[in-house]
């Protein structure tokens, strides 16, 4: 039997490893996990949590192929395989894409999405990956969503930045972006606009719900499966602020759709493009017309809210902060649109053709999403043992990490410049764009599963950009430094503070 005083020495010789382990890590310019008993490799990572997208980058330039295993706390299921290894990616998103799917576990997780695109896999995917790709993919939709991005430009945006800039006050440029684009998105899915974006800057319970719901999910990958599951069920901190939003979103969306099936039910001939739940609601089949149940529609609403909003803002913010501490990209920018365009007001509309002249700004967005992916990190599932190209063993029901943060970081892929914020990268000697293969510049996936609204995000940034930049000059406050927000969208956790100031043509 072991005595107490023999307990209280293994406990003090145990805490007194860990002291000494906190103490390597602060010194040591490069991350070691060690495997501890029942805390597995948690603890280094509760440490760095408040800059866990760096840590995470840090630790995986040291292993082998960037890629190791996690081990989790015991009986947590919290063990991963993480990799931030193009050639991995490319052999799990293309090659055996059949073999790594989100899984029970991302559904479980992801539970807010329901049964939309991005949470689910096999049959149940592929009719949603069809379904979007009719509808995102035609050139109407691209004309419609264009009309509504160009009027909220013209009659809310500009206008509050006029504002702004007359008040001389600071504005946080994420919170507007951040309600420019939930305008932007309920046009273009619900087919209503709930006037976030404007001066009074109203509270706006579902927009606040949304995000709400994003930090749960982030949540949910921070802390052991039985300890979420546990505060769902009592419904305490985390999970009950997550529970109260998803109810919030739903009573805005299901009110959204009753009245549209009123309307619908009205009249129902108009050819027009109209918006997303309407166009679904009219869906035909030979000359039935499909019948989409409640549910099934407001999957689909939140599933393009996540992927036509907040990576939209995340990927504007990053643009803007960066544009507004390079200078010199900022002129090249203004020298472009210039040149193609003359001096540039918001009233003369650009076509779809003439946005795509604008390589160099093209090529600064595709840089802020290098460096600033919208979607930090994404997980898959092995059905089946399999070993990745790195070597490493990957056993069945193995959950996968991929750090897209981290890939735009690795010296491997773009050189010893990296960390810097170059366009010039992505342009050719001949003047076009240079073309990455999708599992090196990973932000819109790759493989089956690419994003389907790639084409659609660069014309929305695009004209965004030129609308802003022709006009005003966007200052960082002195001192306002960004800090990575917990969540599944990259965006920043205390907003883009800045001075907005006339630009003197
Ligand atoms: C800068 C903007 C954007 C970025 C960086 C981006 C990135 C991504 C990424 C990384 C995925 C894969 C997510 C996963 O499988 O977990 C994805 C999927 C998707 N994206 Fe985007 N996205 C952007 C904008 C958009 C827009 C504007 C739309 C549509 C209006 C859109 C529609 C989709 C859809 C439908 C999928 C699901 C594809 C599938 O699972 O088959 N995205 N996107």
């Amino acid at each position: 039997m072991l005595s107490y005083t023999s307990i209280i020495y293994a406990l003090f010789f145990f805490f007194l490893c860990i002291v000494f382990q906190i103490h390597r890590w602060r010194r040591c310019k490069y991350p070691i996990l060690t495997d501890y008993p029942i805390f597995g490799m948690i603890i280094p990572l509760l440490w760095n949590l408040p800059r866990v997208h760096d840590f995470i980058t840090q630790l995986l330039k040291k292993q082998h192929r960037n890629t190791c295993e996690f081990m989790g706390p015991w009986f947590t299921s919290m063990n991963y395989l993480v990799t931030s290894d193009p050639i991995n990616l490319h052999h799990m998103l293309s090659k055996s894409f059949d073999n790594y799917v989100k899984g029970h576990e991302y559904h479980e997780i992801f539970e807010a999405f329901g049964d939309g695109i991005f949470n689910t896999d096999s049959e149940t995917w592929k009719y949603n990956r069809s379904l979007f790709h009719s509808i995102l993919k035609i050139r109407d939709f691209e004309m419609f969503q264009k009309k509504i991005i160009q009027n909220k430009l013209e009659k809310s945006l500009i206008p509050l930045l006029d504002h702004v800039q007359q008040q001389g006050s600071v504005v946080d440029l994420q919170d507007v972006f951040n309600r420019f684009t939930f305008d932007n998105i309920c046009s273009v899915v619900l087919g209503c606009d709930p006037n976030c974006l404007s001066i009074d800057f109203p509270d706006v319970a579902c927009e606040k719900a949304f995000n709400q719901i994003e930090e749960g999910i982030f949540y949910r990958h921070k802390v052991p499966k039985s300890v979420w599951k546990l505060q769902k069920w009592l419904q305490i901190g985390e999970e009950k602020n997550m529970t109260k939003a998803c109810k919030t979103y739903d009573q805005f969306v299901y009110a959204n759709i009753k009245s549209k099936r009123e309307e619908l039910s009205k009249c129902r001939k108009n050819n027009e493009m109209v918006d997303l739940l309407t166009t679904l609601m009219k869906e035909e089949k030979g000359s039935q017309v499909v019948m989409h149940d409640d549910k099934f529609l407001r999957d689909v609403a939140f599933n393009l809210f996540v992927a036509g909003r907040d990576t939209i803002t995340s990927a504007l913010t990053w643009l803007f902060y960066l544009i507004a501490t390079h200078p010199l990209v900022e002129a090249k920018i203004l020298e472009e649109i210039k040149e193609n365009f003359g001096t540039i007001n918001i009233e003369k509309k650009l076509g779809i053709d003439e946005l795509k002249k604008l390589v160099y700004l093209h090529g600064a967005i595709c840089e802020a999403l290098r460096l600033f992916p919208p979607i930090p990190f994404e997980r898959k599932q092995a059905i089946k043992g399999d070993i990745l190209p790195s070597g490493h063993i990957v056993n069945p029901n193995t959950i996968i990490l991929f750090f897209l943060y981290s890939m735009g970081r690795f010296e491997e892929i773009w050189g010893k410049d990296c960390l810097e914020f170059k366009p010039e990268r992505w342009i050719s000697e001949r003047g076009g764009i240079v073309h990455t293969p999708s599992y090196k510049f990973i932000s819109y996936n790759a493989g089956p599963r690419t994003c389907l609204g790639k084409d659609l995000s660069f014309i929305q940034i695009k004209m965004t950009t030129i609308a802003i930049l022709s006009k005003y000059c966007v200052q960082v406050v002195d001192g306002h430094v960004p800090i990575l927000s917990h969540s599944i969208v990259l965006l920043m956790k205390n907003g883009l503070k800045v001075r907005i100031t006339k630009r003197e043509i």
